[in-house]
């Protein structure tokens, strides 16, 4: 096989979709999957379960030595295991997307977290999703999209994500949330939310997930040297 392996990645705020395409372009091309806010939520859901201050710099970069995490991939989500118990779903629970911004905010918890998206890039072709991919975790990736949506749109979506799974929370609330979590994700001191300088902004607000992948496909093919 003689086709460059690249690291592709996908920034944006909460519910623009980006895990699912990026999920998409993988499969596509054959590369690695890293859903990076999966990781953030793990270290919320087992602070919350080990009673661990989730503003404890300290205490959580002690915690996370001992959360040992698995991805393994599945469909339509890859499965997401700690020390060996599954947790695909509990980490989307509200109890943990409402917490998930002050644990991602510490130091500690970055630095770790960071450290390890690295080491699985190092494998080779990556699709990773997160915040701060383009702008601190990979800043060298060949493909850097920006994926933008208005907080209606993106709260919506949410709206018919959580009904398919019998989670009934009224539109408005989930508009609320989704901008408080922009708001604490943007504003953080330690690698906010931002769209790297040279990130490709791409506003999915109007375009189904056929046509986001489409538009990224695009995005790959002119920056694949
Ligand atoms: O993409 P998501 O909603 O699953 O992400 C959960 C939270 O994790 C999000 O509110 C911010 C944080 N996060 C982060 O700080 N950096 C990343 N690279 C990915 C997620």
């Amino acid at each position: 096989e003689n086709t460059t392996k690249m690291q592709i990645a996908i920034d944006g705020p909460a519910s623009a979709g980006k895990s699912t395409v990026a999920k998409l372009v993988a499969k596509e091309m054959n590369y690695i999957y890293c859903d990076t806010g999966a990781m953030y939520r793990v270290a919320t859901w087992y602070a919350l379960k080990n009673n661990v201050a989730l503003d404890d710099n300290q205490a959580l970069e002690e915690m996370l030595k001992d959360v040992q995490l698995e991805f393994v991939p599945a469909e339509p989500v890859q499965k997401v295991f700690v020390n060996g118990e599954e947790v695909t779903d509990a980490i989307r629970m509200p109890d943990v997307t409402n917490n998930v911004s002050l644990v991602a905010a510490q130091p500690s918890v970055r630095k770790a977290m960071t450290q390890r998206q690295r080491e699985i890039a190092d494998a080779g072709g990556i699709v990773m999703d997160g915040r701060d991919i383009g702008s601190v975790v990979l800043p060298n990736a060949q493909v850097k999209v920006f994926m933008e949506a208005t907080v209606h749109e993106r709260a919506l979506r949410r709206y018919r994500e959580n009904q398919a799974k019998g989670i009934e929370t009224p539109l408005a609330v989930l508009e609320e949330e989704i901008a408080a979590r922009d708001y604490k994700d943007s504003t953080r001191k330690e690698a906010p939310l931002i769209c790297a300088e040279d990130a490709i902004k791409l506003d999915t607000t109007s375009l189904n997930i056929e046509q986001v992948v489409a538009e990224i496909k695009k995005i790959i093919k002119k920056n694949a040297k």
